[in-house]
């Protein structure tokens, strides 16, 4: 069997790639292996949102440069954002890669492996670039990437990643999105809802819908009639099977009623959004072209508030970004305890060439500036999320039990699927709970009475029905009794994310 190592870095949106292309992979005879030096195919499914992640890949591929030429007949293969913007820098920096691929291309990967075997050379696939051609030829050079789905190649097998959109017309002046992932698409609601179907036959309890903006999903029919996102959010509640439905990135401005009492009215609803407000000052947001106001933003916090008041709200902040004061910076600081987000990514401004910050603003504020901001900013946001988690003691809350928890993974290593271990899992409102419980929990939703808050984790005990379950469970389960779902998936053999 030839062997496949890939390694992923960057958004959902990549991990769901990269599952779809391992899948596809899979199903030609090639296995999963978590070492590049015993691999035949060497895949790197690359970001290019900073130039943090572009260059863990760059110093990745160094150190693979002289095995693959120790092993010519091997394939390194570079996909996703940074292939699509970059492609002759790579072939520069790194000029013994078999194949560049862009994210709008990843269905012809295993042709492309294929090729670059047979003929030794190298091979490339991009789409088109947004002012290569018209919106209609560019659009269609970005093709959909919907293949088979392969269960055994997810985080869990009973969470999956949904695609719902292409692409991102929103041309924020920082960010490189729109070029390297191309015009907004928004993919047939028939076919969102075969696939959600198809998940939930085989196990999957909770589905995520990705799009870059995914609250500006639109598909119009042709007749007349538009699906929105609260349509799809209807029709997926109608699933037997699945209990769960979260939507991740939604753009503020899209945030409409509509939408607001679907979460609200939907029970299958996650009741957790994340709405980026990238920064607290309206010059910044009008210089990063967000397309709102502060006050805009806060009555749209407000308006989801007050129609769900358990609502988790997260966000993403952009600090240092060109010209940013000190007073300006305040007020992202502001901005948080305001919206009382549970959680903030934040992240340090970094130009992107091909970006209209980068022809027009000068990245003016230090590299040690910035990362004072970012702490800062962790620092106030770590004091809001604190508070929130102090508010859930005593509380009860439903956790869908996701796995061994890091530290026990650490310690344990993969026995942390057969015997009583910590747990980790979520709540509705995304929160992270961790407690003490049986393998056999995972993939299942629990009771758990929360007795201990950090500010970024939850601490619980399961309620005594399922905690007596989980010690009758330590005894294994009998012999005709199907292995859980989640133990048959030591964590070596799924995808790992490398988040940057
Ligand atoms: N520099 C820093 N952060 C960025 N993001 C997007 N572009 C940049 C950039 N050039 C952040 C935004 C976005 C998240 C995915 O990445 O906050 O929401
Ligand atoms: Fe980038 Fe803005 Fe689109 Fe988000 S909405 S992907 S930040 S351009």
């Amino acid at each position: 069997m030839p062997k496949l190592f890939i390694d992923t870095v960057g958004c959902q949106m990549n991990v769901l790639d990269s599952e779809l292309v391992v899948g596809s992979l899979r199903r030609q005879g090639y296995e999963l292996t978590s070492d590049p030096r015993s691999a035949d195919v060497i895949l790197f499914n690359t970001c290019s949102v900073r130039e943090h992640a572009e260059e863990k890949i760059y110093s990745a591929l160094g150190t693979l440069k002289g095995h693959k030429e120790a092993h010519p007949d091997k394939i390194l293969g570079v996909l996703g954002c940074m292939a699509q913007k970059d492609r002759e820098i790579v072939t520069r920096r790194a000029p013994y890669v078999d194949i560049v691929c862009g994210p709008g291309q990843l269905a012809r990967v295993p042709e492309l492996i294929e090729q670059a075997k047979a003929t030794r050379k190298k091979q490339y696939a991009f789409s088109l670039g947004r002012a290569e051609a018209g919106r209609l030829e560019v659009t269609q050079s970005f093709e959909s990437y919907d293949p088979t789905r392969d269960p055994a190649m997810r985080p869990t097998p009973f969470q999956a990643y949904v695609r719902i959109q292409l692409g991102c017309d929103k041309f924020c002046t920082y960010c490189i999105v729109p070029s390297v992932r191309g015009p907004e698409q928004g993919r047939h609601p028939d076919h969102i809802l075969a696939e959600v179907k198809q998940l939930a036959q085989e196990g999957c309890k909770e589905v995520t819908l990705l799009g870059q903006t995914v609250n500006s999903y639109q598909f119009h029919h042709g007749d007349g009639r538009k699906s929105r996102l609260a349509d799809l959010l209807y029709r997926i509640q109608d699933v037997s099977g699945i209990e769960r439905i979260k939507f991740v990135t939604s753009f503020p401005r899209d945030m409409t009623d509509d939408l607001i009492q679907a979460v609200r009215d939907i029970p299958k609803a996650c009741k957790y959004l994340h709405v980026p407000a990238q920064h607290g000052d309206d010059v910044m947001l009008q210089r990063m072209k967000r397309l709102y106001t502060v006050a805009y933003y806060k009555e749209m916090v407000q308006r989801c508030r007050e129609a769900i008041p358990e609502v988790a709200i997260s966000s993403d902040f952009i600090v240092g970004f060109c010209g940013e004061t000190e007073e300006q910076f305040a007020t992202c600081g502001e901005l948080i305890r305001f919206a009382r987000f549970k959680n903030s990514y934040i992240f340090k401004y970094s130009p992107r060439r091909g970006t209209k910050a980068d022809q027009l603003y000068q990245d003016d504020v230090p590299e040690e500036i910035k990362k004072r901001r970012n702490n800062d900013l962790l620092a106030v946001q770590s004091e809001i999320s604190a508070a929130d988690h102090q508010r859930q003691l005593g509380t009860r809350v439903a956790v869908l039990v996701e796995g061994p928890s890091k530290a026990a993974l650490k310690e344990q290593g993969n026995a942390a699927y057969q015997e009583m271990t910590q747990l980790t899992g979520r709540t509705m409102t995304d929160h992270i709970v961790v407690f003490d419980g049986h393998p056999r929990l995972i993939g299942q939703t629990v009771e758990v009475r929360i007795e201990e808050a950090s500010p970024w984790t939850l601490f619980g005990v399961v309620e005594p029905m399922q905690a007596e379950a989980a010690q009758l469970s330590q005894q294994g389960p009998p012999r005709d009794e199907p292995i859980p779902a989640g133990a048959a998936y030591p964590a070596k053999r799924r995808l790992e994310l490398n988040l940057v």
